[in-house]
């Protein structure tokens, strides 16, 4: 029998009810704050998660579902969301065009990592991207949307937040932190000695247990950042303790993208396991450069949609629409005649086998109805259909001219 591949999930009809509950709510929380759907391709050229996430991430080095197309192109399946919507802004010219654009979107992601409990190959994101704000408030709305969209689901979070830093004092700061690097010797994992040349900041999330002892005596970002950065990240924590929006400063906290810049943040969950991130962004104000955009300041986040489906605390679903159905075979062409004109505006769900009214109520009640709608003889005769309430719990007959 064949099967999905390992990491890739059929979603059915009870989570999926969870899922669209989630896309839903997001949604109205993005448009809310002013955001606009955008939906890009699901394959894009390598190149594009090459020259943005980066080459010495894990995603890009190790993760990508790439494959050259039937026309000698290296393609691969998107690994994530940010990278197409810029290539989109840059393509279509809104760089140019300058002023504010604000996007939001939605669907599957695909990185080849080692499956697990929260960790799939293929999992979906709800993100959302900010061009052209250069203000820190913009980051502030960006954690204070998340944290929107988590209150409205119901779901605890903690938010760890840090800054990168940017041109002016990352490069200072990555020759501080080689030379910590360098003066640790052998002691490093083998992962840590590569970092140290291609991205060494990345040394600092690592999961290796001695490595993070070693590290603890690193030199810090947030103790090396310039005045424009320092009064950016002051302004950021004062603005969310206005808000009362808690968190936690993590000076060890790089994400696994290359593209930031300034401001990086994740909002955690304790109660879903080891794979704790449900939410992670911030800014990346040279990416548009990067791929040969006009310079645009820019931030964003994505919520992983899969990890958050636990959390979820739905609400108490309500009885709708009808179900429709005979109690004899003659009765079922009227039945349907009925569900027609139900169907116009509300759900209806018909029961095509004949059966006693006691089976058609269980019937009901099965699908949630709110109404069990009934034909059988005596309806028949008289052009009328039996109707029960059953949240009122009332019954009438209704004539089917009024119906
Ligand atoms: P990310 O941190 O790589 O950021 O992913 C965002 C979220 O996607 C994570 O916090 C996690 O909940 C979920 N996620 C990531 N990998 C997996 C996986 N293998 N299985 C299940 N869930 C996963 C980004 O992707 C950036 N594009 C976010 C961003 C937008 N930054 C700026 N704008």
């Amino acid at each position: 029998m064949i099967q999905s591949l390992r990491g890739m999930n059929d979603i059915l009809s009870e989570d999926y009810e969870r899922f669209e509950f989630f896309i839903s709510t997001a949604s109205t929380v993005a448009k809310r704050y002013g955001f606009h759907y955008i939906e890009t391709p699901l394959l894009e050229e390598t190149a594009l998660f090459k020259r943005s996430v980066g080459e010495s991430s894990d995603i890009v080095g190790k993760e990508m579902y790439q494959f050259t197309d039937k026309g000698g192109n290296d393609v691969c399946l998107r690994p994530e969301g940010t990278a197409g919507v810029v290539r989109a802004f840059i393509q279509h010219k809104l760089d140019k065009k300058g002023g504010i654009h604000r996007f939001y979107y939605h669907g599957p992601m695909f990185r080849y990592e080692r499956p697990q409990k929260g960790r799939l190959r293929e999992f979906h994101q709800f993100g959302v991207e900010s061009f052209g704000v250069a203000s820190v408030y913009e980051d502030a709305l960006m954690i204070m949307m998340v944290a929107d969209i988590l209150k409205e689901l119901g779901i605890g979070y903690r938010l760890k937040l840090n800054s990168l830093g940017d041109q002016h004092c990352m490069p200072a700061y990555r020759d501080k932190l080689v030379g910590f690097i360098e003066s640790c010797g052998d002691a490093i994992c083998e992962d840590c000695q590569r970092r140290k040349s291609t991205n060494p900041i990345r040394v600092l999330d690592c999961k290796n247990e001695k490595c993070q002892s070693l590290y603890t005596d690193a030199p810090k970002l947030i103790n090396n950042l310039c005045e424009g950065c320092q009064s950016d990240f002051d302004t950021l924590k004062s603005i969310l303790d206005q808000h009362a929006i808690a968190y936690e400063i993590d000076t060890n906290l790089v994400r696994g993208l290359d593209y930031y810049s300034k401001t990086a943040f994740e909002f955690v969950s304790d109660n879903i396991g080891s794979q704790s991130a449900i939410a992670g962004g911030g800014r990346y104000d040279r990416l548009i450069e990067f791929l040969d955009g006009k310079s645009t300041p820019a931030v964003g986040f994505a919520l992983g949609i899969e990890r958050l489906l636990e959390l979820i605390v739905m609400p108490e679903s309500v009885r709708e629409g009808y179900y429709l159905g005979a109690l004899d075979e003659e009765s079922l062409p009227l039945v349907l005649k009925a569900a027609e004109s139900v169907r116009r505006t509300q759900k209806a769900v018909v029961e095509y086998d004949p059966k006693k009214l006691q089976n058609h109520l269980k019937g009901a009640d099965r699908i949630n109805a709110r109404y069990c709608a009934i034909i059988g003889e005596n309806e028949r005769a008289n052009h009328t259909i039996w109707v029960k309430d059953l949240v009122e719990k009332s019954e009438s007959l209704i004539p089917m001219s009024q119906f």
